[in-house]
């Protein structure tokens, strides 16, 4: 055995020192790439960052913890196409930060829910689930018709966006304010809820590969 071989095997922390250091190189060699493989993904047509409204909206769906209930992501199996419609595609979530597939289904998956129910009907959901379905086990969210919405908050959160890369124009972030003027969180959480799904793709779109 060479002495520098025999050196690092008989000193535990320099054997541990360089363990570290090769495996960093593996890291690198796999960690890198999917950093760029991120900013290579295309939003698809019509996706555009969060107009003022429904990004409050995501922010409260963050804050109430909907996502430990429902994922926001239809997988490629045909029961799930046939459900919900096209499975989800990762150019639908370039602007979501962070993003809300998840994997947890106590409820059903939302990522395709805008435009299936009226806005009174979330409404009235919202306020008590049972009123509407009443065997559901999902809580209640009165307070959210008696808040308001922050706008100088929201434009600063536009503001920063915008710096991490979405494409918000200024006239947007200085309209922030005024979009979001005496609204609710009740009313944000529904206009984001409506949003879900827009500009998915439709079941069975041969062009974005099909699902179906
Ligand atoms: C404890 C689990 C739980 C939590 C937390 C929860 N939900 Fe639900 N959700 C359910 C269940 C179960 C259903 C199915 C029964 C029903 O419609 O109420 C449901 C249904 C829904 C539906 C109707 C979906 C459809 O396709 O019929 C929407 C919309 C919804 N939830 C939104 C939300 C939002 C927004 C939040 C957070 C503010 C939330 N949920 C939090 C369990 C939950």
């Amino acid at each position: 055995m060479s002495k520098g071989h025999e050196k690092i095997e008989t000193n535990v922390s320099l054997m541990a020192i360089l363990i570290a250091v090769a495996i960093s190189f593996g890291g690198i060699a796999e960690i890198v790439p999917l950093m760029y493989q991120a900013e290579a993904i295309e939003p698809l047509p019509g996706v555009e960052p969060y107009p003022p409204l429904q990004l409050a909206g995501r922010d409260i769906y963050v804050r109430e913890g909907c996502y430990n209930c429902h994922s926001q992501m239809v997988r490629t199996l045909r029961f799930e196409t046939e459900r919900y419609g096209h499975y989800s595609l990762a150019g639908e979530s370039v602007y979501d930060r962070p993003f809300q597939w998840g994997s947890k289904r106590t409820g059903p998956d939302l990522a395709r829910v805008g435009g299936r129910y009226s806005d009174d009907w979330h409404r009235v959901h919202l306020l008590n689930p049972r009123d509407v379905v009443p065997e559901s086990n999902m809580p209640g969210y009165p307070w959210l018709e008696t808040t308001g919405i922050d706008g100088q908050r929201l434009a600063a959160k536009m503001r920063t966006l915008k710096t991490l890369g979405d494409p918000y124009r200024d006239e947007d972030i200085a309209n922030a304010a005024d979009a979001v003027a005496g609204k609710t969180e009740m009313d944000a959480l529904i206009a984001y809820l409506q949003g879900l799904g827009s500009n998915a793709p439709k079941a069975g779109d041969a062009a974005a590969g099909g699902g179906d």
